[in-house]
């Protein structure tokens, strides 16, 4: 059987830095305030006039295609991560492709929020071990900022949520590279962390309201204590589980990429594991939470610094809206 090896990451985030500061301006909230609770000193926000998640994916995707010594025209399949598509429908996954122009390849989308990535990269994993391919595009890529609501009746979520785009590539190889992935999910916590419009569950007039700006319904919604209690048990239970699978053992993983949700989850889970901070990555304090970006963004830039090297053992681990959550274990 063949194995799955990442052999190209890349990510691309947009220009535009918004601090607490700034935000602070918007809504009633402070920098002492969202550093404390969240970790977040600033994040990038599309400028909606050029960015789009497909254009970011796609330059994510062509960073990743160059590293791995790959052209466009090498992918034979795309698996596209996101809850925030350009459009309704159809989804990102053929937009992707449209930028790289790879008409007539598969493409699929994963609406799978902070988990997405991961999820993507479980089904990339499995198409690759059946034969079916042996070079898949995987893509995480999320413009939050557009659907947040930048005052003060939408700070718990404005000041967390932002935009970037990541991208793997996973090849066909003898060699051992995704050595498992996990994912799971619990449906009665799906309302917890969730945005309901446009929903199609809805009577026509809510879901078409005439003043769609007067509806919240669009804006995300999120208790964040119940969010904040599954995500440190179900983040801890995955790596785990990743962990145990492989009959592996915590000091062996090299780096361990979270989500990045919240700087609090991260170290709340790197002091219960007992990690070592060379053992931890993070990069929210820059970026924010960018859904199912996070991950191939961190990834991708802990491998930029050099703290991903051959045959690195790497954990990665997410949970969110649903609730979701999934690990995976890789051999670099
Ligand atoms: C969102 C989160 C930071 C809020 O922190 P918290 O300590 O739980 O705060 P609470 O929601 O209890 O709110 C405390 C107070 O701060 C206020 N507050 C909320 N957002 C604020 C902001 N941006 N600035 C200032 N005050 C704010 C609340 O209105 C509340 O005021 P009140 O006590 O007068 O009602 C925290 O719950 C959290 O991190 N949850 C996890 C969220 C997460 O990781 N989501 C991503 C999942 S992928």
């Amino acid at each position: 059987m063949k194995y799955s090896r990442i052999t190209g990451i890349g990510h691309h985030v947009p220009e535009n830095i918004v601090t607490n500061e700034q935000l602070s301006t918007m809504m009633e909230t402070s920098d002492e305030w969202i550093t404390e609770r969240t970790g977040i000193k600033q994040r990038r926000w599309v400028d909606p006039t050029k960015d789009t998640v497909a254009n970011m994916a796609a330059k994510a995707s062509r960073i990743a295609l160059q590293r791995a010594g790959l052209k466009e025209q090498d992918v034979e399949f795309i698996v596209f991560a996101t809850i925030t598509p350009d459009y309704f429908f159809p989804g990102s996954g053929v937009l992707l492709q449209r930028e790289l122009g790879l008409e007539g390849i598969g493409a699929l989308d994963i609406r799978n929020a902070c988990s997405g990535f991961i999820y993507a990269l479980s089904v990339a994993d499995q198409f690759i071990k059946t034969g079916m391919y042996k070079t898949i595009l995987v893509v995480g890529a999320e413009i939050q900022s557009t659907a947040i609501d930048p005052t003060t009746r939408g700070r718990n979520t404005a000041v967390i949520f932002a935009d970037g785009a990541g991208a793997a590539i996973l090849q066909a190889s003898d060699r051992q590279g995704i050595l498992s992935t996990h994912l799971h999910a619990d449906g009665r916590f799906a309302e917890e962390l969730y945005v309901r419009d446009p929903g199609s569950s809805r009577p026509r007039e809510e879901r078409q309201p005439e003043q769609i700006l007067d509806t919240t319904h669009y804006k995300v919604v999120m208790n964040g204590n119940q969010v904040f209690k599954h995500a440190v048990v179900r983040f801890m239970e995955v790596i785990t589980e990743a962990l145990t699978c492989n009959n592996i053992s915590k000091e062996s993983v090299s780096l361990l990429i979270p989500h990045q949700a919240n700087l609090r989850i991260s170290q709340f889970i790197q002091e219960k594991m007992n990690l070592r901070d060379d053992q931890v990555y993070n990069n929210i304090m820059h970026f924010g939470n960018t859904t199912a970006a996070s991950i191939p963004i961190a990834m991708s830039e802990a491998w930029e610094k050099g703290k991903i090297r051959e045959n690195d053992l790497i954990c990665l681990a997410a949970f969110g809206s649903g609730f979701t959550w999934a690990s995976a274990l890789i051999r670099w």
